[in-house]
């Protein structure tokens, strides 16, 4: 299975001529939406092997977790293609999902053929559909035996994928969901749940249930490689029949910060600058000046809207610079900088030489609620150092730094 589906990826990248660059961009680059076709699904070999060795394996189950926007939906999503065989059936939870609401949700889409003999002289077979959220009951509670009881009415093997279960708080929800998860390996091999959130940990997904966690395989989806990146962009690029400079891709790697939504997002910006330009071949120049803006013009209105919150001033200053030294200053694991790197950033990007004291009070204000709060401060000794609220934030303020001039 994992062989083939390798090979599969390889053939399936195979450039094919654009009709029309101006709609098949939109196809190919998509910001906005989680990837739905494994032709469109780049990297992120280790998760897809470890997703494909736990599925078949009785009693072992999958749960995905990570950043906002790493690309864990993407991955579940491609699941039904990779595993044709298997039953698939995904729901999203919602903050106000019980265990009930859930279920229902999954077991509607269900349906499962029953035998029936009819009563009389020709006991006749006949097969009847059923769908299996018929089975649930009318009152509020449910018990995972429940669910178990009712999934083990499936004759064919299954998954079932809960997405954004980091949404759901209750911790009744979370207690029933691990006690299902138990039952399930206990007493159906066909059944696997997979578990899709955000959060760094699976303590932070399911709470702690150490009767499950030998059932539980951890796949961590980390920040993606600037080698991943690259791949979503030149494999991309080379569908449309687009050639990019070496170089612009590096760039593009190092902007996107690991976070393939910006990978998709500077991919179409790229296409539309082509488009304006009349060009096939994207060079360092046309990235910076145009395809850049671009980005920033289409990029998420909420960070759009911090930048220019945490930035609003009456008089001259250098907020903006400073904001996007942010993005550009050299941090630790977790995102920490100090005022220091904003200085070096400062120097790098723009060529300013400024000292610590010109950063800080801009670095102040921007862990101010009167800023937006774009920035936390990580108390250090008696100094401060700084990390971006929103990390996702990180890849914008890179972009954005383009198209900025020297103050
Ligand atoms: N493996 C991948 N290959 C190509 N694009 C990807 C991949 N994973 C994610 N993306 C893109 O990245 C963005 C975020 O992906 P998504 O699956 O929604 O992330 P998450 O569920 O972790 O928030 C989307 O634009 C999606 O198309
Ligand atoms: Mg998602």
């Amino acid at each position: 299975m994992t062989n083939n589906y390798f090979l599969e990826m390889r053939k399936a990248s195979v450039m094919s001529a654009p009709k029309n660059l101006s709609l098949e961009m939109h196809e190919v680059f998509t910001p906005g939406s989680p990837i739905n076709h494994r032709d469109f699904f780049k990297g992120r070999v280790q998760q897809v092997r470890r997703i494909l060795d736990t599925i078949p394996s009785p009693g072992r189950h999958p749960i995905v977790f990570g950043q906002r926007g790493v690309g864990k939906t993407s991955l579940v999503n491609i699941l039904t293609q990779l595993l044709p065989n298997y039953l698939s059936v995904k729901v999203t939870c919602d903050s106000s999902d019980t265990f009930k609401t859930i279920w229902n949700r999954v077991l509607q889409k269900v349906t499962v053929n029953f035998k029936t003999t009819a009563f009389g002289f020709s006991r006749q077979v006949a097969e009847e559909k059923t769908n299996l959220a018929a089975f649930l009951g009318k009152d509020n509670g449910l018990h995972s035996a429940d669910v178990a009881g009712i999934l083990a009415a499936l004759q064919q093997k299954a998954i079932f994928v809960i997405d954004e279960f980091d949404r759901i708080t209750d911790t009744g929800v979370k207690s029933a969901m691990a006690d299902l998860l138990k039952n399930l390996s206990d007493n159906n091999p066909n059944a696997t749940l997979v578990l899709v959130g955000v959060g760094e940990s699976i303590t932070d997904l399911i709470g702690v249930h150490p009767s499950v966690s030998r059932n539980l395989v951890q796949v961590e989806m980390p920040l993606m490689t600037g080698e991943e990146i690259k791949e979503i962009v030149s494999k991309g690029a080379e569908r449309l029949a687009l050639n990019i400079d070496g170089s612009v891709l590096q760039d593009v790697a190092y902007l996107s910060g690991g976070f393939p939504h910006y990978a998709h997002l500077l991919g179409l910006s790229i296409c539309k600058a082509c488009v304006i330009r009349d060009i096939d071949t994207i060079d360092q120049v046309t990235f910076s000046d145009l395809a850049c803006s671009l980005a920033v013009e289409e990029s998420i209105e909420t960070y759009r809207q911090a930048f220019s919150k945490a930035t609003k001033t009456s008089k001259a200053s250098r907020y903006q610079q400073i904001l996007c030294a942010c993005g550009a200053a050299v941090h630790d694991d977790r995102g920490v900088f100090r005022a220091t790197d904003v200085v070096g950033a400062m120097a790098d990007l723009f060529g300013d030489q400024v000292n610590v004291q010109a950063v800080v009070p801009a670095l102040q204000a921007f862990a101010e609620h009167e800023r937006g709060c774009v920035l936390e401060k990580i108390p250090f000794g008696s100094q401060s150092h700084y990390r971006l609220r929103e990390p996702l934030m990180r890849p914008f303020l890179r972009i954005k730094s383009r198209g900025l001039e020297v103050m």
